[in-house]
C-alpha cells in the first residue's frame, strides 16, 4: 500500500502505508518511543521500539522536533489503547524538513499572541474542529438552496452604493475619478436576479466598516444571501427557520466529534427542532422591559436586550416587524401598520444574537424612489434598483445569514474571530 490518509487508517490494518504529515509531539517510555503525527484529517501514533526498530529511525526520533514535516512508513497495527484505535509500527522516516523551534507550545498564550500567529494556530486541534465545523455550515446551507430549485448567482464585490447605511461604507479609489465600496450585502443584486430566475441566492464575503469591538462583530464576514420573487415575509421566515434547522441537523450528523472536542453542550443543539418562536417586534420590547430594562418602542434592541429576548426561549427566536425607522431603506411597510417594516431578525439562543436579517422589499417603483431619497442616497446609482420595479414588479423577499455568528453559536465560542481562517476586526488585518 502507498501513501494513505490518516482518517482511512482503518481499512488497512496489517497492512504497510506511508502517512505524511507533521509531528505534533512525541513521548518515550521505557524502550518505546511515540510520535504523533497530523495529517489533516485525523492524528495518529507511529511506534517505534529498541531493539526491534531500525537503529538509524530511533536516532532520527532524537532529532525531530514539533512540526517537522514528515513521511512515515510502517505497518498499522490495530490497538484499542491507542487514541484513534489504530498506530503505525515505523519501519522507516523520511524527514522532508526539521522544523525551527515551533513558536506555539502546549502552553497558555493569550490571545493576541494566537492572533498574530494564526497562519500557524490554524494546526491546532480546537481551530481543526471549528473550521471544520464552518464547512459543514456551508456545506449544509448551500445544499439546502440548491436542492430547492435556488439559483446561486454571485454579487459583485465592488459596488457604486451602500446598502446597509453609509456609515460602514469601506471606501477605495476606483480609479481616480470614481469611488467604490466593498460590498455590505449581495441583496440588491439578488432582487434583480430574483425577478431573472425566481429563486436565488449569493454567498460570498462582505464588508462592514464597523468601529464596533464586540465578540460578534467583523470587518469582514461571510454572508449566504437567497431571494425569492412573488413572496412575502412568511414565506421567508419559514425558510429562514428551515435553513437553520438543516444547518444543525447536518452538523450534529457529521461533526459530532469536533462538537465534543468543542465542549459543547449537545442537548442545546438537539434542541433546535421546528417551529421556532415567533415573537412581534411589539412582543419583544416587553420581554425586555419585563426584565427590568427600560427599553422604549422605537429603538433597536442592544446586544444585552437581544440576550434577554434570547434567554427568554431554549431555541432561536423571529422576531418580525421592527419599526420601520430603525431598518435599512429597502423594506416594505406593513400596509396594515405602515409604522412598522415587513422584516423578520433571527437570534440565536444562549445570548449569541442576530444570525440572520431580512424581509419583504419595497416593491413600489415610486414609493422606493422616496425610500432612496429619504436616505439620502444618490439617486443615479440606485436607477438600476429602480428598473427592478419598472419592469413586472412583484412581491418579493429574502434574508441574510451570518456564518461566522452562525459557527460562534453552533460550536459554543466566546468570539466570532475563531469561527473564520482570517479574522478581519477593527484592530486586525494581519495575518
Ligand atoms: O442584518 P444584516 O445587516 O442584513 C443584510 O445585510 C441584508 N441585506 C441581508 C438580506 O436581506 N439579504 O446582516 C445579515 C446578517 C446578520 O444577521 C449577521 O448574522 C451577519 O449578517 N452580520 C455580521 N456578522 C459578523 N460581523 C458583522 N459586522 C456583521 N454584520 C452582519
Ligand atoms: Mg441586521
Amino acid at each position: 500500500m502507498g501513501k494513505v490518509t490518516i482518517d482511512t487508517i482503518g481499512k488497512y490494518d496489517n497492512q504497510d502505508v506511508t502517512v505524511c504529515g507533521w509531528l505534533t509531539h512525541k513521548r518515550s517510555s521505557g524502550r518505546i518511543r511515540f510520535l504523533v503525527l497530523r495529517d489533516g484529517t485525523g492524528t495518529i501514533q507511529a511506534t517505534c521500539i529498541k531493539g526491534e526498530t531500525d537503529n538509524q529511525v530511533l536516532d532520527l526520533y532524537q532529532e525531530l522536533t514539533q512540526e517537522s514535516s514528515l513521511a512515515v512508513t510502517g505497518t498499522v497495527h490495530r490497538d484499542k489503547r491507542a487514541p484513534g484505535g489504530y498506530e503505525i509500527l515505523v519501519s522507516s522516516i523520511e524527514v522532508l524538513q526539521i522544523a525551527e523551534t515551533y513558536p506555539i507550545a502546549p502552553k497558555e498564550h493569550g490571545v493576541g499572541f494566537l492572533m498574530d500567529h494564526r497562519h500557524l494556530w490554524l494546526r491546532s486541534s480546537r481551530q481543526h474542529a471549528i473550521l471544520r465545523v464552518r464547512h459543514a455550515v456551508i456545506n449544509a446551507a448551500r445544499n439546502f438552496f440548491d436542492d430547492q430549485g435556488f439559483t446561486l448567482l454571485d454579487a459583485p464585490i465592488l459596488t457604486p452604493s451602500s446598502c446597509e447605511g453609509t456609515t460602514t461604507l469601506f471606501e477605495i479609489d476606483y480609479f481616480g475619478d470614481k469611488k467604490a465600496f466593498l460590498s455590505q450585502s449581495g441583496q440588491l443584486y439578488m432582487e434583480a436576479g430574483a425577478m431573472a430566475f425566481g429563486k436565488v441566492y449569493c454567498f460570498g464575503p462582505t464588508f462592514r466598516a464597523e468601529k464596533s469591538k464586540t465578540r460578534r462583530h467583523l470587518t469582514e464576514f461571510w454572508m449566504i444571501e437567497p431571494e425569492i420573487a412573488f413572496a412575502d415575509l412568511e414565506t421567508v421566515m419559514k425558510l429562514a427557520e428551515g435553513l437553520v434547522v438543516a444547518i444543525i441537523e447536518e452538523v450534529l450528523q457529521t461533526r459530532k466529534e469536533e462538537l465534543h472536542q468543542l465542549g459543547r453542550d449537545l442537548t442545546r443543539l438537539e434542541q433546535v427542532r421546528p417551529p421556532f418562536p415567533v415573537v412581534s417586534y411589539d412582543e419583544a420590547v416587553q420581554i425586555v422591559q419585563d426584565a427590568g430594562e427600560s427599553m422604549p418602542w422605537g429603538e433597536d434592541f442592544g446586544g444585552a436586550h437581544e440576550t434577554i429576548v434570547s434567554n427568554h426561549f431554549d431555541k432561536p427566536v423571529l422576531i418580525h416587524r421592527y419599526p420601520a425607522e430603525t431598518k435599512a431603506f429597502y423594506m416594505k411597510n406593513d400596509p396594515d401598520r405602515p409604522e412598522v417594516a415587513l422584516c423578520v431578525d433571527m437570534l440565536a439562543p444562549e445570548g449569541y444574537g442576530e444570525i440572520i436579517g431580512g424581509g419583504q422589499r419595497e416593491d413600489d417603483p415610486a414609493l422606493l424612489g422616496q425610500k432612496i431619497e429619504k436616505a439620502e442616497l444618490p439617486a443615479e446609482d440606485f436607477a438600476w434598483y429602480l428598473d427592478v420595479r419598472r419592469y413586472g414588479s412583484v412581491p418579493h423577499a429574502g434574508f441574510g445569514l451570518g456564518i461566522e455568528r452562525t459557527v460562534g453559536w453552533i460550536c459554543g465560542l466566546e468570539h466570532v474571530r475563531e469561527s473564520i481562517p482570517f479574522p478581519r476586526l477593527l484592530d486586525r488585518l494581519y495575518p
